[in-house]
């Protein structure tokens, strides 16, 4: 979302998780990110410098006299174009080396002469992880402001199982995403609702909708990454949790309206994304209905409007509205917004949006319309965020 044009050097290191930057070079590109690969001899003997040029595109340094570069002070002139250097994997040797200050290679010279931030993936047998020699360097970079990603727990390549893995290429990712994400909303707490709700009809039936979950969970997490306490309520999604904020599940449209008032209190913001049941059936049958009959009539009771009774508290907080439409979107969406009196709705047209990876929104204010690109659903969360930002 912040990443175009943004410059990452990635640091491999001596490791059998090397073969993993592979997929962490893919998914940086894959991102936008300029990646220049940077390996060390050892590295070399676990996955080759052509697998890493391929994938990112950029020539594989490795050693200190390559003259590649122009100036030939290669540890300079590539530290000097990055935002930010990814050591991933870190061995134990190389975080001691980092830790003393060594230079005795381009990786650790880079790192020495860097004026960009340095981000640190240890990956090590879990002896090795656990020795005191580690646990004090790991220590000292922390206290030299270095990030330490990791590590996880689980089996190694050794058939030990405990703390040692490098984190998977995905969680880097999110955390390099993370670093890169200006905290445009630290410290404020904001609550979202997100996914469908699911009315039950009896207890092997219910009434739902489309909605994937996919835009208020990238809202959640990109609020999360821009420095905010979230807390995520969520109804019906195949989605995963969030493992870095607050996750209630509540199906149905009542636990929905039940879990978000007992947080409300003490929310600076309000964000609500779930596609919420206008109605609900007026009694669930307790046992399964039998197709007896050839009509069945379903009697449905319209839900509390989650939304409207936050906005209507006497210290609401900000609040913002989602208006799913399949016709005269912006009309609807500002009719919405006037009646339920927010400060800001987000219009999207549900034939692009629903169960997509991408979406384009028309943000609306006091101001008047603010149209969106069309991008992925992280990029709009960004968009949205941003915005709201200004008007906090
Ligand atoms: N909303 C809510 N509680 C409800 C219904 C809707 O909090 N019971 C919220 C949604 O999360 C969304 C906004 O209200 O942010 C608009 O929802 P939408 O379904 O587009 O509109 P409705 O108000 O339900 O109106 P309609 O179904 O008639 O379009």
């Amino acid at each position: 979302m912040t990443s175009s044009k943004r410059a990452i050097v990635l640091g491999i290191t001596g490791g059998i998780a090397a073969y993993k930057a592979a997929e962490l070079v893919r998914l940086l590109v894959q991102q936008q990110y300029n990646v220049q690969v940077v390996m060390t001899e050892a590295a070399c003997q676990f996955i080759t410098p052509i697998t890493m040029q391929a994938l990112s595109g950029n020539p594989v340094f490795i050693n200190m006299w390559d003259n590649a570069i122009p100036n030939g002070m290669p540890h300079i002139e590539l530290s000097r174009q990055a935002d930010a250097i990814l050591i991933a994997p870190a061995s134990a040797d190389f975080i001691a080396k980092l830790v003393h200050g060594r230079a005795d290679d381009l990786l650790s010279t880079l790192c020495l002469a860097r004026n960009c931030p340095l981000l640190v993936a240890p990956a090590m047998n879990k002896q090795m992880w656990e020795n005191p020699a580690t646990q004090r360097n790991i220590a000292h970079l922390i206290t030299d402001g270095i990030s330490v990603l990791g590590p996880a727990a689980g089996e190694q390549a050794c058939g030990e199982v405990g703390l040692g893995r490098m984190l998977e290429p995905q969680a880097l990712m999110q955390a390099v995403t993370k670093h890169f994400t200006p905290k445009l909303l630290q410290g404020k707490r904001i609550l979202i609702t997100a996914g469908a709700t699911l009315e039950h009809i009896d207890p092997v039936r219910a009434i739902t909708n489309l909605s994937s979950g996919k835009m208020g969970y990238a809202i959640a997490q990109v609020a999360a990454d821009m420095g905010a306490e979230v807390t995520l309520v969520s109804g019906s999604s195949a989605l995963p949790a969030p493992d870095n904020l607050a996750f209630i599940k509540s199906l149905d449209a009542k636990s929905m309206y039940q879990a978000v008032m007992q947080q409300i209190a003490k929310q600076d913001v309000f964000i609500a994304v779930a596609a919420v049941s206008d109605y609900s059936p007026a009694q669930i049958s307790p046992q399964k209905i039998k197709k007896s009959e050839d009509t069945l009539t379903l009697n449905l009771l319209k839900n509390k409007d989650i939304l409207a009774d936050v906005a209507s508290l006497p210290n609401a907080p900000f609040c913002v509205g989602f208006a799913a439409e399949t016709e005269q979107v912006i009309e609807h969406a500002t009719q919405k917004r006037i009646a339920k009196k927010l400060p800001l709705m987000v219009a999207n047209d549900v034939s692009i949006a629903m169960g997509q990876d991408h979406n384009q929104v028309t943000l609306i204010d006091d101001s008047g319309t603010h149209t969106m690109p069309t991008a992925n659903k992280s990029e709009v969360a960004y968009f949205i965020l941003q915005h709201l930002s200004h008007m906090l």
